[in-house]
């Protein structure tokens, strides 16, 4: 086969023509597979993100006037508010029921620093089985619908790197107990991996070096997969978003549902309080009647040092990115066929293959992944809502496999969640020095969705304590 003539003009002017040099090597079928792959690509948005992201560090524009932004707090702050959060606890609970709501998962992250063979969602977390975050958020999804009388649909992002072995994981898992057209895949967008030369990089002689284009690539992919579509079909108007590496989110949130709904809001965040003024999470500020994530490395340290008469941070609101996102506005953003929301550089270790089409030993970050971040959005909505969040019962992601943010934070937080919920109930639980439980316990999803089942749990199997060291398994 030949290639286009125009493309081959296009690369030459870009400065790109290394990546024909194998060209004439490839088989019929690679030649074909590595032309679409080229037609592929938008080379003048790339060539623009080459010069703005790769070349230079990119110029990060703050707003002016940046103020923190205002959230519902977790205990409402008076009598009115109360009985506010009751009516969302209402409205929510209503578009619960009546199939309003569905669950939408990105896993399409390459989930580099954990280190995990596979999806990221089929790490296994769960302290004492072992299950997966899949099985775990499915099972959540099944016991939420069996409390709300309704069949949740759960819509799953992969990328390029992992949506077959994603699929063939649900499908060898018998979808965990979900029936089949309960659980939606769609693939995101992706961005060639670029050197610091500014050219790209290729993964073999026949392919470029792609990675997935970031948790921003979630609004035009279900877009363009057709997924909105879908939601319409059944009826769902708000997504319950999380990732795939957080197993502590409540799965979908009748009282953060609720308050998007009363609210009219068209896309919400949780809010957790930061545990310093530096911690690694986004922070949510207002600026021009707009709400922005402003990322941690971005917050001028004269802000995120800043006190209120208390001695409280003023820009406390963290981001565990946890959101409602309604169908509507995915709709409204995408109509055109295109989302351009902001691109953020990443520098990573790529693994690519040198001018000889030999294999690179790659020890070093050697290039840039360009990336887009949901929580851009949110800058983009009419209308938006925050809602604080307790950290321990709704965020502990699994980014490594030791330390802060790691696998074993995780598995704490998941038996120190699960003990707390058992003493909600009466369960004397066994407590280190410290206050951590001195026990294994895990509660299986399937079994106690919230404090109402736990109770006639405990009851029914008469559980009063735990004992000291023990391994606990409620299933
Ligand atoms: P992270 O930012 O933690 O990235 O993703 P990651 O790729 O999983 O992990 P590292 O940085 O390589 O270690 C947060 C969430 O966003 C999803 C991830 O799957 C995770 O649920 N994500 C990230 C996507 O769905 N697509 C992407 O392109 C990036």
């Amino acid at each position: 086969m030949v290639l286009d003539n125009k493309l081959i003009d296009r690369l030459i002017a870009a400065g790109q023509s290394h990546l024909i040099k194998f060209f004439d090597t490839l088989d019929e079928a690679g030649q074909q597979r590595y032309a679409a792959e080229l037609a592929g690509i938008d080379w003048d948005l790339l060539q623009e993100l080459i010069k703005s992201h790769v070349m230079q560090k990119p110029v990060i524009d703050l707003p002016e006037d940046l103020t923190p932004a205002p959230y519902f707090p977790l205990q409402p702050r008076s009598e009115a508010e109360k009985s506010y959060y009751l009516q969302a606890d209402a409205a929510g609970e209503e578009l619960l029921r009546t199939g309003k709501v569905a669950a939408l998962t990105v896993a399409g992250g390459q989930g580099s620093r954990l280190g995990f063979d596979g999806p990221k969602g089929t790490y296994p977390i769960a302290p004492v089985s072992g299950k997966t975050l899949f099985q775990y958020f499915a099972e959540s999804l099944l016991s939420a619908s069996r409390k709300y009388n309704t069949t949740l649909h759960w819509y799953i992002m992969t990328s390029v790197v992992n949506d077959g072995a994603t699929r063939e994981f649900f499908a060898d898992n018998n979808y965990f107990g979900m029936s089949r057209d309960q659980i939606h895949f769609f693939t995101q967008g992706f961005m060639p991996a670029i050197g610091y030369d500014g050219k790209l990089l290729m993964s073999s002689t026949g392919s470029l070096a792609l990675s997935p284009d970031g948790h921003g690539g979630t609004l035009l992919a279900l877009r363009k997969s057709g997924m909105l579509d879908d939601m319409k079909m059944r009826g769902i108007e708000f997504l319950s978003y999380f990732q795939v590496d957080n197993p502590l989110v409540p799965v979908v949130d009748k009282r953060f549902i609720g308050l998007h709904k009363l609210e009219n809001s068209e896309m919400s965040a949780i809010t957790l309080a930061k545990t310093n003024a530096f911690e690694k999470v986004g922070n949510f500020c207002v600026a021009d009647n707009r709400l922005y994530v402003i990322e941690y490395s971005d917050l001028p340290e004269a802000l995120a040092t800043q006190v209120d008469e208390n001695g409280q941070l003023k820009f406390i609101a963290g981001s565990p990115a946890i959101h409602v996102i309604s169908r509507s506005f995915v709709e409204r953003l995408t109509a055109s066929g295109r989302l351009q929301l902001d691109w953020h550089r990443a520098d990573k270790k790529i693994q690519c293959i040198d001018s000889n089409g030999q294999s690179v030993n790659v020890t070093e970050p050697n290039g840039v992944k360009l990336e887009s971040f949901i929580f851009d959005a949110l800058k983009l909505a009419d209308k938006t809502m925050i809602f604080e969040a307790d950290r321990k019962e709704e965020f502990a992601p699994t980014k490594n496999a030791t330390g802060v943010d790691s696998v074993e934070s995780c598995r704490a937080m998941l038996i120190d969640r699960d003990a707390r919920r058992l003493e909600r109930c009466g369960v004397t639980v066994p407590r280190r020095a410290d206050g951590s439980p001195d026990v294994t316990v895990e509660i299986s999803p399937l079994a106690i969705w919230d404090d109402e089942d736990c109770a006639e749990y405990v009851k029914k199997h008469q559980i009063h304590a735990l004992d000291a060291g023990s391994v606990n398994y409620l299933v």
